[in-house]
């Protein structure tokens, strides 16, 4: 008897799935589909994936072309599976041609032509095209650009921006560069904000105003009533609001969550947090100044993340200690915020204008989670304990900074998919709330 096998993630099977499927079956007696686990396509980059597991099984199962169908769940597995089942020929499409030709020691390796002009990238592009407009001036516009080119469906229909001096904007054919709003909205069917963070209430109501969907860089105001305002709109009219926290859809950081939330270091007493960066500080010239987001708006959201996601938002005492730039300036270079609850506290420290080592330290009673710097990007951290010989480590990939994720969730939550925002109003609402405490000057200064 001889026994076929080969390997895909099959989602919303075509007919090129189809036809590889019987070729396959013709090389032999007996076909084994590997289809792979969602968890490994992630980690390979395939983000895109929209069926589950089980429905792509199903679906394989339904053709009747499988004598059996396997799991592919780790790099590397070919060769186990070769062995396992005493496999005579290994077989794939063509566009995968002398990518594994190194199978040829275990087993015959086959390359089946591809059938041209259809792939599950294709027709998920079909099934979604989401136009977003950019509005902002940040450089960090160029890599969200880019980004955007990782998720199947999704355009960028313009920027709108009041300085366009840090964009590349040559790096893509751009439809539209306009400095009016008014211009870029009709054109798009949600936007990404990353302007001045005092100017997202303004942008966003405008957005909603013309029935758009809108992803802001995390504060998505600096008042807290603001948030509420916004929000009640969005909730009517059917809109997603997004907050925009790149570090929370990296796997890690998710994976390292609920692990702390399962008990790992036992109960958490203390989190320090720490985010700094002098790159953009040096970057911005006195001229431009403005667009420079202070270190509270800047890395606030992101340092206040894990400790409200594990902690919660009830802390009962809170001190901001800040080194501002001038005295009368609203520019922080350095702040420290320390909140307290009734079983734990938590240490958060932000400088654009001071260096410091950016880890992530999450101590419990059982043992502490370390997330080495720059942890906001982290695709590692170790969970540590007094007897190190049962010390674990985790990696998992992360494509993007994130990013990619991000905008996957945003348009995953537009099309009311699933709802799968990460940061919940709770945490929006709560970090506002203490930015909105440092601009009224709730602080001691250093
Ligand atoms: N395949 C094919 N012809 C196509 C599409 C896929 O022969 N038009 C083959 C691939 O070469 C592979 C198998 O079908 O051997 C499973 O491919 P998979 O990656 O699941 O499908 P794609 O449509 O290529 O998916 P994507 O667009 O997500 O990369």
């Amino acid at each position: 008897m001889t026994k076929v096998i080969t390997y895909g993630t099959y989602d919303l099977l075509h007919k090129g799935h189809i036809r590889l499927l019987e070729r396959a079956k013709q090389l032999g007696d007996f076909l084994i589909v590997g289809v792979t686990a969602d968890c490994f396509d992630r980690s390979r980059g395939k983000i895109n994936v929209q069926q589950s597991l089980m429905e792509r099984i199903e679906a394989i199962r339904a053709t009747g072309l499988a004598d059996q169908i396997i799991v592919e769940e780790y790099e590397g597995q070919k060769i186990d599976d070769i062995k396992k089942y005493d496999v005579d020929i290994f077989t794939v499409g063509s566009d995968w041609v002398g990518k594994f030709d190194y199978l040829n020691e275990f087993c015959k390796v086959v390359y089946l032509d591809r059938t041209q002009g259809i792939s599950s990238s294709d027709i998920r592009s079909e099934f979604r095209n989401i136009r977003i407009g950019v509005i902002g001036e940040s450089p960090i516009i160029n890599k969200f650009i880019k980004e955007c080119g990782y998720v199947n469906g999704v355009s960028i229909a313009g920027i709108c921006s009041e300085d366009t001096s840090k964009l590349d904007l040559n790096a893509l054919p751009l439809p539209l560069i306009t400095n009016r709003i008014d211009k870029l909205l009709p054109c798009s069917d949600a936007i990404y904000v990353i302007s001045r963070p005092e100017k997202h209430f303004g942008i966003i109501k405008e957005a909603f105003d013309f029935g758009k969907h809108v992803l802001c860089e995390s504060p998505v105001t600096l008042k807290i009533s603001d948030y509420y305002t916004l929000k009640a709109i969005a909730d009517e009219k059917g809109l997603v609001l997004m907050d925009g926290v790149k570090t929370a859809y990296s796997t890690a950081f998710e994976r390292l969550v609920l692990l702390v939330k399962g008990g790992i270091i036992g109960d958490v007493i203390s989190i320090d947090s720490t985010c700094t960066s002098m790159e953009k500080f040096a970057l911005y010239g006195e001229q431009e100044f403005k667009y420079l987001w202070n270190s509270i708006t800047e890395w606030g959201p992101t340092a206040l993340l894990p400790v409200f996601d594990i902690l919660g938002t009830n802390y009962t005492d809170c001190h901001i200690i800040t080194k501002l730039l001038a005295p009368s300036s609203d520019f922080d270079l350095f702040t420290k915020i320390l909140l307290i609850y009734p079983h734990a506290v938590a240490s958060v420290k932000i400088g654009q204008g001071v260096k410091s080592e950016g880890d992530l330290i999450i101590s419990g009673t059982n043992g502490y989670v370390y997330v080495p710097a720059p942890w906001w990007k982290t695709d590692y951290f170790e969970v540590r304990y007094e007897n190190s010989t049962q010390n674990r480590r985790f990696f998992y990939q992360l494509d993007g900074e994130g990013i990619r994720y991000e905008i996957l969730s945003f348009v995953e939550q537009i099309e009311s998919k699933i709802k799968n925002a990460r940061i919940s109003n709770n945490i929006s609402s709560q970090t506002i709330k203490l930015i909105e405490d440092f601009y009224s000057k709730k602080f001691i200064e250093i």
